[in-house]
């Protein structure tokens, strides 16, 4: 069985981050969330992977490389353009061949793995399994109506009035049946070959689509708050551990990992918290649900339940619920107490009262 897994798109949502990264790439536990994509699928003992790209392809490149250091061997698919999910399976076909695959959204978060949907795949091998969720409000995702025996009745891309509560995932296991249905639909009201539509053509020539109910965590790392929560989420199964150097006027509870080459300075750190390789944490504090990427400095500084991506500077401010880009700098105002920004655009800065 081979893996395709989709990393084109705009990622307009996750401005300002999408401006300078690929979202796929977006650090979650300090992991790009593509890094866990490719351990899920390495868990199910798939290594073939193929990873659709669009103009963004260079830094996943040079992210992922062959795939080797992740146990895997990647082949890179161009798309041309965001032209739909159904698009990114036509221009796979060569890598596909007859396999059957399975279809992952590079920017969907299952920490669980996707052992439980590979086993009801493989038990059954209907000509797709879909991957189902319940959730809140589903107009913002495919709904699928499932019949008591997990059998898809219908399938609708973000409708307006929706006939269930089970949203599509961003996890599909194909056989090669897929292939006539995405030759066959055409372009939906957003312009894009829904992958959605093929799986309603299926249906509707009575070909087996089965929903695979996923109770466990997921989510669509597609904000800036579902990136934090995800990486709480990911942070409450860290195992502890200390490869930097912590000094004696520091202190440390719950679980926390301090990274190669990584200092801890007369500061007080509350796991889950990853201090990334390289980083300096001195006379500050960082709370519970925190992930420093590589080479930050904290300096009088109080960080709580925020990412902070490589080379961030946090100096003499308290920060909470933030994510912080790469080398940007986060620091006290001049003393005439006015705040000073150099902010970039689709950025939000939410400063305390002073
Ligand atoms: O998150 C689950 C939802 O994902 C499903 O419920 C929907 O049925 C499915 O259509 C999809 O909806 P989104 O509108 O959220 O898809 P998005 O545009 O965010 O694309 C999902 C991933 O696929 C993302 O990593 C970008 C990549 N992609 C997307 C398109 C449209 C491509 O690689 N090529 C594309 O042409």
């Amino acid at each position: 069985m081979k893996a395709l897994v989709l990393s084109g798109g705009a990622g307009t949502r996750l401005r300002p981050f999408s401006y300078s990264m690929p979202k796929q790439l977006i650090p979650i536990a300090n992991r790009p969330v593509l890094a866990h994509v490719v351990d899920n699928l390495r868990a199910v003992g798939i290594s073939e992977i193929g990873i659709v790209v669009g103009d963004r392809a260079e830094e996943i490149r040079s992210v992922l490389g062959d795939g080797s250091s992740l146990g895997a061997r990647i082949t890179y698919i161009q798309q041309d353009s965001p032209r739909g999910l159904a698009h990114c399976v036509v221009i796979a076909r060569e890598f596909l061949g007859d396999d059957d695959f399975v279809m992952y959204l590079g920017d969907n978060m299952l920490p669980g793995g996707i052992a439980e949907v590979a086993a009801a795949f493989h038990a059954r091998r209907p000509a797709a399994e879909v991957v189902v969720h319940k959730v809140a409000d589903p107009r913002a995702f495919g709904v699928a109506e499932v019949d008591a025996e997990g059998r898809v009745t219908a399938l609708v891309e973000k409708p307006q009035t929706p006939v269930s509560d089970l949203a599509l995932i961003g996890v599909y296991i194909f056989t090669p049946a897929i292939h006539e249905a995405v030759a066959a639909v055409g372009p939906s009201a957003r312009g894009e070959l829904e992958i959605t539509d093929a799986l309603q053509w299926l249906v509707a020539r009575d070909a087996e689509v089965h929903a695979h109910l996923h109770t466990g965590y997921w989510k669509d790392t597609g904000q800036v708050e579902d990136v934090l929560e995800c990486n709480r989420e990911l942070l409450k199964a860290v195992h502890p551990r200390i490869d930097g150097e912590v000094d004696g006027q520091s202190e440390l509870i719950g679980p926390v990992v301090i990274e190669q080459g990584a200092r801890i300075v007369r500061s007080r750190i509350i796991g889950p918290v990853i201090v990334g390789a390289g980083t300096l944490v001195e006379d500050s504090y960082v709370g519970p649900h925190t992930s420093l990427g590589a080479d930050c400095v904290l300096s009088t500084a109080q960080v709580e339940d925020s990412i902070a991506l490589s080379g961030a500077t946090v100096q003499q401010v308290r920060v909470r619920a933030s994510l912080i880009g790469r080398s940007a700098a986060v620091s006290l105002a001049a003393p005439e107490g006015l705040n000073r920004l150099v902010v970039g655009d689709h950025t939000r800065v939410e400063v305390a009262a002073g």
